[in-house]
């Protein structure tokens, strides 16, 4: 395969091809502007890639409410050559969701610059991003993931194949090392720069750590001093406190967030808010309810909307659900996060396993969040009354 014209029409994500490249600067220019500092001089914020949550829908939310980067859910490079349905619709992409960087796992170069070529032919991403950091068992056992970065001539070699193969920037994502004993970063760096990266994406824990634990800003802080590259720094950015210290401790040139994000999409906002302004009140932790139902109901039924675009697209099982009930279920990770920490939280997920339409899901949120506002309005009652004894 060889342009645009031969690809079958999977590869059209959605059918929302990029403007046409003639008049637009390289995406190497485009993708170094995307990394630049804000107009308040802080570093930009993207959204981690998160598999099972980053979607085109979880995506355009942070993008609206600030990101200035997202990442598809993770691919698999072998499945897109392959022609894989599966595959190919974790790259469906929405015309409103701003800047994607395409986030492939895998092990071949030759493999990776055939993916490459059919994803930047979509014209629908700004970026190919090499997932060098998973620690799931599933991926490291082929040697992707973070087995990868045990490998960095391999590392090298795909990020050398990717950029002959197309003209989009390569990044790559990866972690300090395989575990605090075996620190591959800086070999690893090296390997990736020399080959053409354009930006390194590095979560500051090791691959035994998982997703949680310590995040070692020291090292990421030594790495950013010796690469040539942008560093992207990840790992427990969970609000403007936290990205602040994040900044002060590295001095990286933009900031992930993960999983803070999930059911919380306008932490974009509340950071770059606290960035910005030091001195600007915190926000207390607790969302603002309206704005909590109204963000959910909108994600939920564009959820919705997603599989239905899916179904039409793509033939699914004869026996698989119809989209809403699908929806329903699926987005029983978001839910919770949406809601953790309110009042009527447990009572909503002893409930949750019976519903099947969205009619059910909003009369279940607005019983939650009706017991936590009667919770919060009877915290500002004691306050006020123990303002008027004082
Ligand atoms: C549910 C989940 C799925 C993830 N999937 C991926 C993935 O596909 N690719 C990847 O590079 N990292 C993945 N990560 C790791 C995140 O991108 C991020 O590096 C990690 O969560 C640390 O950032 P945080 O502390 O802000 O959450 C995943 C994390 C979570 C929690």
């Amino acid at each position: 395969m060889s342009g645009a014209a031969d690809l079958p029409r999977r590869t059209r994500t959605c059918g929302h091809e990029g403007a046409s490249a003639s008049a637009s600067p390289s995406p190497h220019t485009q993708f170094a502007a995307l990394l630049r500092p804000t107009p308040d001089g802080t570093p930009p914020l993207l959204l981690a890639p998160m598999a099972g949550f980053t979607n085109s829908v979880t995506r355009r939310l942070a993008h609206r409410y600030g990101a200035r980067l997202t990442y598809t859910e993770m691919v698999n490079a072998a499945g897109l050559i392959h022609d894989s349905e599966k595959t190919w619709q974790l790259l469906e992409t929405l015309p409103d969701e701003g800047p994607v960087v395409a986030h492939l796992y895998g092990t071949d170069p030759a493999g990776f610059a055939e993916a490459a070529r059919l994803i930047a032919a979509t014209g629908r991403f700004c970026a190919i991003d090499i997932n060098a950091g998973c620690p799931v068992p599933r991926i490291t056992r082929s040697g992707a993931g973070a087995r990868l970065m045990r490998q960095p001539r391999l590392a090298g070699r795909i990020v050398a194949a990717i950029r002959a193969a197309c003209d989009l920037p390569v990044t790559v994502k990866t972690r300090l090392g395989p575990h605090p004993r075996e620190i591959a970063v800086f070999d690893f760096l090296k390997a990736i720069e020399e080959a053409g990266a354009t930006a390194l994406a590095l979560h500051g824990r090791f691959t035994t750590q998982g997703h949680a634990g310590t995040v070692h800003l020291p090292l990421v802080a030594e790495v950013r001093s010796r690469a040539r590259i942008p560093i992207i720094g990840n790992g427990g950015i969970s609000d403007a406190a936290s990205a602040r210290h994040f900044i002060k401790e590295t001095g990286v040139a933009a900031l992930m967030i993960g999983k803070a994000a999930i059911g919380r999409p306008w932490i974009f906002r509340d950071v770059a808010a606290g960035l910005a302004d030091p001195d600007a009140p915190a926000a207390d932790g607790r969302p603002d309810l309206d704005e909590l139902r109204a963000v959910l109901f909108e994600h939920l039924a564009d959820e919705v909307e997603r599989l239905r675009a899916i179904a039409a697209k793509y033939p699914l099982p004869a026996d698989a659900l119809d989209p809403e009930a699908a929806t329903v279920i699926g987005f029983r990770c978001h839910f919770f996060r949406y809601l953790g920490g309110l009042k009527g939280v447990s009572w909503a997920r002893s409930q949750l396993s019976q519903l099947r339409t969205l009619e059910q899901v909003r009369e279940l949120v607005d019983a939650c969040l009706a017991r936590e506002a009667a919770y919060r309005a009877r915290g500002e009652l004691l306050k006020g009354s123990r303002n008027a004894d004082g």
